[in-house]
């Protein structure tokens, strides 16, 4: 077994000691601690544990490199939206092997969420259930925040912004809310999702609908025509919507000026006493199964999420399809150094 494997699975065995989203907010800090070090070492000591260093994955940055969505990606790998929901790391992600990110999702105002504890893992099932219910600083911040990530990055990493509606905003106006928080990202975002799949905001899948769905794209649609460099807008889908309601929603969307789909948001149910979205395995075959009928039915950009757990699955994705992906749960099982892993098998099979 390779030094770093074996690491990461000590590593492992202690963090999943502690609360989920304690650990979370620790590997944030430490992120944060290692992008205020790194310049002032001269290196990037997680570039190297990550694995995003190894000679071969530097020489294959070039031919990783995508063009979707009218952009270059420095590769097709992404980290799915809910990880660094406030844009407070996002410097740091081409250093572990990412070509893109999303972040958010973001609301107009900022808000606590549900109660905690509200992540939990289930190692038996290698999955992760969430009912965070859209926690973050508001849109004014994390607009901030990300102007200054921006200033950091290379300008080929893009950053996607997946925009939601405040829990106390009565879903008639969920428009206004998608708009507002669309507007402050006016130069900052290279692709906007609307989210309208979270299980974790009383009512928000109800807005799944072609009439619920039309005002809000056109109301995003409105704000982000007046940017000199328009980014596409996409929606993010739950795994739920059957081939039925994916025939009608790509029928009826896509002529609204969408410019994709991202597949799919976490599988609704329970854990404990609580309601909320499971990520990991058990979306494995469900969201690849809705990326090939989504795939049969548009040709717009498709980004792949859910279950990928293993670079096998990345490829697989790809191969069905997908334009981009995108992990979550598989990073906190696999370790820091997931992200390369995929990079060094599509290096080999692309
Ligand atoms: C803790 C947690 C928080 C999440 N928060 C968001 C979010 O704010 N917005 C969103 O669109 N998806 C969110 N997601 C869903 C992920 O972006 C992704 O769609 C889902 O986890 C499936 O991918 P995975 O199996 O690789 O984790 C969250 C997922 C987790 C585990």
């Amino acid at each position: 077994m390779n030094p770093r494997r074996i690491f990461w699975a000590c590593l492992k065995k202690v963090l999943f000691l502690f609360d989920a989203e304690r650990v979370h907010v620790f590997a944030v800090h430490v992120l944060k601690l290692f992008q205020i070090c790194s310049p002032r070492i001269g290196y990037s000591p997680i570039r190297i544990l990550s694995g995003a260093s190894d000679p071969c994955l530097e020489e294959a940055e070039e031919s990783l490199r995508v063009h979707v969505m009218g952009m270059d990606f420095i590769s097709p790998i992404g980290l799915a939206a809910g990880f660094d929901k406030d844009a407070e790391i996002v410097q740091t992600l081409p250093h572990l092997g990412f070509g893109f990110a999303e972040i958010g999702t973001v609301t107009p105002l900022p808000q606590p969420g549900n109660e905690r504890p509200r992540l939990f893992r289930d190692p038996a099932e290698n999955a992760l259930f969430n009912s965070m219910g859209f926690n973050g600083l508001g849109a004014a911040v994390v607009a901030g925040n990300l102007a200054h990530g921006r200033s950091l990055l290379p300008s080929d990493f893009r950053v996607g912004v997946n925009i939601g509606k405040n829990k106390q905003t009565p879903l008639e106006k969920a428009p206004l809310d998608y708009a507002r928080a669309a507007s402050f990202f006016e130069g900052l975002a290279d692709y906007l999702v609307i989210n309208v799949s979270s299980p974790n905001t009383p009512g928000l899948r109800q807005l799944q609908t072609s009439e619920s769905l039309k005002p809000i794209i056109e109301a995003v649609l409105s704000v982000v025509k007046t940017w000199p460099a328009r980014p596409p807008v996409l929606l993010k889908l739950a795994p739920e919507l059957d081939d039925a309601a994916l025939d009608h929603l790509i029928q009826t969307m896509e002529a609204s000026g969408m410019g994709g789909w991202v597949l799919t948001n976490t599988l609704g149910g329970q854990f404990r006493d609580r309601s909320g979205g499971w990520s990991g395995a058990p979306l494995t075959e469900l969201s690849r199964a809705r990326l090939l009928k989504v795939r049969s039915l548009t040709r717009l950009p498709i980004i792949s999420v859910g279950g990928i757990m293993d670079p096998e699955e990345a490829l697989l994705r790809l191969d069905s399809g997908a334009d981009l992906i995108q992990i979550y749960t598989g990073w906190i099982y696999r370790g820091l150094g997931f992200p390369a892993e995929i990079g060094r098998k599509l290096r080999r099979e692309l």
